[in-house]
């Protein structure tokens, strides 16, 4: 495997084409439109500057990384790839009409991979007539610093695909963890839930935002609190994965907090929109 496509060119998007070019891979990197692609790429460069700052990355390094990137704004380039990783939005009309196409564009050997955070493989993959090529592959925000990547095995995911998979997330300096496709995966599954819980806890007046960060960070070691947590990964994504689980299990254990869908209603969606539970500058 050499060639891959990465869809999407935002926070998780950008982060994935990195940590395939640091390992070696030739990595087109596609959006709907030229100002995300070169956003995405602007951003990597940055990242990567730190890295060289720190002294972690020599110059040349950086400009090699570089130039295993190509922009791309048009789906045909997918025709060249072994794998492609698509960080589109979290919709799955959207995800079914990309995979649908990329069926038609790909060679039959290349392997089309999701890095949805909780929709279902499986019904990606029936969008496709080759659903044993189809697989989930979760990355954890932000990509160049979490070592997880969970790997979601749709119900007709061939064994082969799955370990040429596993060892890709290896050579990404990854950790693979194998999961069955359920809704949440493993990670979403049980994170959202405390997400969700806490923002019951300050609906409910239990105790301040800063309070509830607080003890979490302090009591349970976590590097963020579940409040600063929801906000980085964007609270529009939380909902969306909440509403999976309500859906997907029909359990009201997972009724997403009305304040939650007030923020978003509010255009409050966290870090990304300047305001969530905190105020961004
Ligand atoms: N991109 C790239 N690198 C980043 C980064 C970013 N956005 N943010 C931080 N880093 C790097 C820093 O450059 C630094 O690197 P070095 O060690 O090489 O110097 C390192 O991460 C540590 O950063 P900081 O010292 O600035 O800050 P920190 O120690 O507070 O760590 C953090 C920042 C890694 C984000 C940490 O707060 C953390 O682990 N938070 C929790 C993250 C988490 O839970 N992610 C999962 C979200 S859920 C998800 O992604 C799945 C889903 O489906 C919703």
């Amino acid at each position: 495997m050499n060639r891959v496509m990465i869809i999407g060119a935002g926070q998780m998007g950008s982060g994935i084409a990195q940590v395939c070019a640091m390992s070696g891979y030739e990595v087109i990197l596609h959006d709907l439109k030229q100002e995300f692609v070169d956003q995405g790429i602007t951003n990597i460069s940055k990242n990567l500057t730190r890295q060289v700052n720190k002294g972690k990355l020599t110059e040349q390094e950086k400009a090699a990384i570089l130039s295993r990137l190509s922009p791309s704004i048009d789906l045909q380039n997918a025709i060249s790839v072994d794998l492609v990783i698509e960080a589109a939005v979290e919709n799955m009309e959207i995800k079914a009409s990309l995979f649908a196409e990329l069926d038609k564009i790909t060679p039959f050997h290349t392997i089309l991979a999701s890095n949805t955070s909780s929709l279902p493989i499986t019904e990606i993959a029936a969008a496709t007539k080759r659903p044993g090529k189809v697989i989930g592959m979760h990355f954890m925000n932000p990509v160049p610093v979490m070592k997880l990547v969970e790997i979601i095995r749709g119900l007709a995911t061939e064994d082969e695909v799955y370990r040429t998979i596993e060892k890709m997330a290896v050579s990404l300096k990854k950790v693979p963890v194998e999961v069955n496709d359920f809704p949440g995966f493993v990670s979403n599954r049980i994170l959202m839930p405390m997400i969700n819980e806490a923002i019951y806890t300050l609906y409910e007046g239990v105790a301040s935002k800063e309070a509830i960060d607080d003890v979490m960070k302090l009591g349970m070691n976590h590097p963020m609190g579940p409040l600063t947590l929801a906000d980085f990964i964007g609270l529009d994504t939380c909902l969306s994965i909440m509403e999976t689980l309500h859906n997907g299990f029909g359990d009201d254990k997972y009724r997403p907090c009305p304040l939650l869908r007030k923020y978003v209603k509010a255009g409050w969606l966290g870090k990304k929109s300047g305001r969530g539970f905190y105020e961004y500058s």
